[in-house]
């Protein structure tokens, strides 16, 4: 097995993902059978998995996805025609007034948790180009993990946060898509998959009033605390990426260099990877 670039301090980290592969491809088109059994079991132990690339073009990028059997690009305001958005701090007024376009620290949550159901986000590429001098961290946990502590700390908890209504994304002209729109958080699909939608912003959603809730997020946020061994913490290094059957993830801020600064590239999909 490769060696994982975790903070190898975290021993709890490291024995929980001791079986996460670092799957390096020197050629997309060509992803050999041994290469395709790891991300395999990647995906079903973790939701996600991390690989290397050689240098690579947006529409490589793109292609390396394909390959994966991600074909339903999910557009948004700011990516091209191969569905990539340049994830890097820039100065534009508007597009910056969104923190991943920032050097800001990103909350937990899942891509895309105002989506209609048709645009739904179901899996993501997050990969680097040029890694922060300071920070810049991404952390990740699999929905799946909280589900089910949720579900053992309360049956009640789950039946909540699987209503269909259960939170409210108001129209407003800061957000992405300007939409009213009403969620689960949590939904298992047609192929029995697990599907979360969640953001630990306070602004521009509506929870559905219960007394549960506020035992909820002091639940989530607890379990979201950095400490948890269940969380994978890595600062993706030139040409490493993430592939996530959208998983909750958060990021640190960081510092950068107007000539040396951070550069990630985004794609999300309709599909899960398998
Ligand atoms: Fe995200």
């Amino acid at each position: 097995m490769n060696s994982i670039p975790i903070n190898k301090k975290d021993s709890e980290n490291l024995s929980f993902f001791q079986d996460l592969y670092n799957v390096k491809i020197p050629d997309i088109g060509n992803i050999t059978i041994k290469d395709r059994k790891k991300i395999s079991s990647n995906i079903k132990k973790y939701n996600f998995t991390l690989f290397e690339l050689n240098d690579c073009t947006n529409s490589n990028l793109l292609k390396f996805a394909n390959n994966l059997g991600l074909e339903k690009i999910i557009q948004n305001p700011y990516s091209d025609k191969n569905g990539v958005s340049n994830i890097t701090a820039i100065k534009d007024k508007r597009q910056g007034e969104y923190i991943p376009y920032t050097n800001k620290k990103l909350n937990w949550h899942t891509d895309g948790y105002y989506n209609s159901e048709k645009e739904e986000v179901r899996a993501f590429i997050l990969y680097c180009k040029n890694p922060a001098i300071h920070g810049g961290e991404n952390y990740f946990l699999d929905h799946r993990i909280l589900y089910k502590a949720l579900m053992k700390e309360s049956k009640n908890f789950i039946g909540y946060l699987t209503q269909k209504d259960v939170f409210k994304i108001p129209s407003n002209k800061n957000l992405e898509i300007n939409r009213n729109f009403s969620s689960f958080v949590f939904n298992v699909d047609k192929a029995n998959n697990l599907t979360m939608r969640y953001t630990m912003r306070e602004k521009n959603i509506e929870w559905k009033s219960s007394e549960q809730l506020p035992k909820i997020k002091k639940f989530i946020d607890n379990f979201l605390d950095l400490n948890n061994p269940l969380i994978f913490k890595i600062k993706l290094k030139k040409n490493q990426g993430i592939i996530a059957n959208n998983v909750l993830h958060a990021r640190s801020s960081y510092e950068d260099l107007e000539n040396n600064k951070r550069f990630l590239l985004r794609l999300r999909f309709g599909d899960e990877l398998k």
